[in-house]
């Protein structure tokens, strides 16, 4: 009997649902191609969901994630929600909270440039003659995301004050530890540690947990750590330098944007959002998203890259499902399609370019 696969499809705003279709549409060709049923479900989130229910994150959506084995996300937010209140907004009214109700506590994002568009990132060539290969390791629950207090005051004297809090525990630290060991495991077995134990008291137990954390359970990977503001120089400098790079949740976001314009075009990136929780597949429950953002100025042209929304797929059959052959044949796709010259216009370089359709038909023909 083939497997089935559960997941709940989120594409969001923006480009999300049109990059989405496409996306489902090469699953439906990978699952017959390695004998698979899918079984998933669509609902609102972000801007759809304020404009269809009244708020970013409806009830009848967290169910069906519940419900789910997985999320495959589009993007959300643009222009039309710009003007809420901050805390209705789509992206902390959606996706802050997804990330703690399902406890999504490891933020995976790849940083991969083949050598054949080494043109799309900002980096002159010489410097990525083979492209670039790293992954950031991203702690998403804890820190100064959701740490309390988090307010805004008036003080005595009628001027305002603004607290966010940075929280970190040792459990906190040491699981998102595991995860950067076992992605290092699969890859370079190097992991650098990004802190800023020169200032930050979570930071300085980021960085002994960690030593420690490793010393105890990975004595095969090497350990280095270095601070943020060195890192973000470092990760310009030479990026592939690092193997897995890994840190606290706000430097990550920092970092990781950082990465991903080293690393070409936000329309190739692919990110996985990994729970606690265990699937009925006893793996674990993942948001799958691309890293870019609803790119509204381009949404419903046709003409968004559907790369990271294909990739995210990817990531979602090895990390959800366990499915390793279905996600690299995915992967090696891709990468055939681009580098075989189909490309759309965030990585064409003023040649010619495709449309979100014809990329993912292209990838479909190297499957
Ligand atoms: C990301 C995004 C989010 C974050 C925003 C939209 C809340 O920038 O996934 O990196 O800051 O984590
Ligand atoms: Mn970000």
């Amino acid at each position: 009997m083939s497997t089935n696969i559960k997941f709940a499809v989120l594409p969001g705003d923006g480009i999300g649902p049109e990059v989405m279709k496409v996306a489902l549409e090469v699953l439906d060709v990978v699952a017959k191609k390695f004998d698979f049923t899918m079984d998933y479900k669509w609902a609102d989130v972000g801007g759809a969901a304020i404009d269809n229910h009244g708020k970013a994150l409806p009830e009848s959506t967290v169910e069906l994630c519940r419900c789910s084995d997985a999320i495959l996300f589009g993007s959300i937010g643009g222009p039309k929600w710009e003007s809420l209140p901050p805390n209705e907004q789509p992206e902390r009214a959606a996706l802050l909270p997804l990330r703690k109700i399902f406890q999504l506590f490891a933020n995976v994002r790849p940083g991969l440039l083949y050598a054949e568009i080494a043109d799309a990132s900002p980096l002159r060539r010489e410097r990525i003659p083979n492209g670039i290969d790293i992954v950031c390791i991203r702690e998403l629950t804890g820190g100064i995301y959701f740490g309390q207090p988090k307010s805004t005051v008036t003080l005595e004297n009628g001027e305002k004050q603004a607290i966010d809090t940075m929280v970190y525990k040792t459990s906190e630290i040491e699981r998102i530890a595991q995860v950067a060991i076992d992605t290092a495991r699969g890859r370079g077995r190097k992991v650098c540690s990004v802190d800023k134990a020169n200032v930050l008291e979570t930071s300085v137990l980021w960085r002994k947990t960690v030593a420690d954390y490793f010393k105890k359970n990975a004595p095969d990977i090497a350990l280095t750590n270095l601070y943020v503001d060195n890192a973000a120089m470092q990760l310009v400098r030479d990026p592939n330098q690092f193997d897995v790079l890994f840190t606290e949740n706000m430097f990550g976001d920092i970092l990781s944007d950082e990465m991903s314009v080293v690393c070409g075009s936000l329309g190739m990136m692919a990110s996985a959002s990994l729970g606690l929780g265990v699937n009925s597949h006893g793996l674990r429950f993942g948001l799958y998203e691309p890293a870019g953002g609803s790119a509204p100025d381009i949404a419903g042209k046709g003409i968004a890259n559907p790369c990271a929304q294909i990739l995210s797929a990817a990531l979602m059959l090895r990390h959800s499902f366990g499915m390793e052959e279905a996600a690299s044949a995915i992967e090696k796709a891709v990468k055939a399609a681009v580098t075989g010259g189909t490309r759309t216009g965030d990585i064409a370089f003023g040649g010619a370019s495709v449309g979100t359709r014809e990329m993912a038909e292209a990838i479909v023909a190297k499957l």
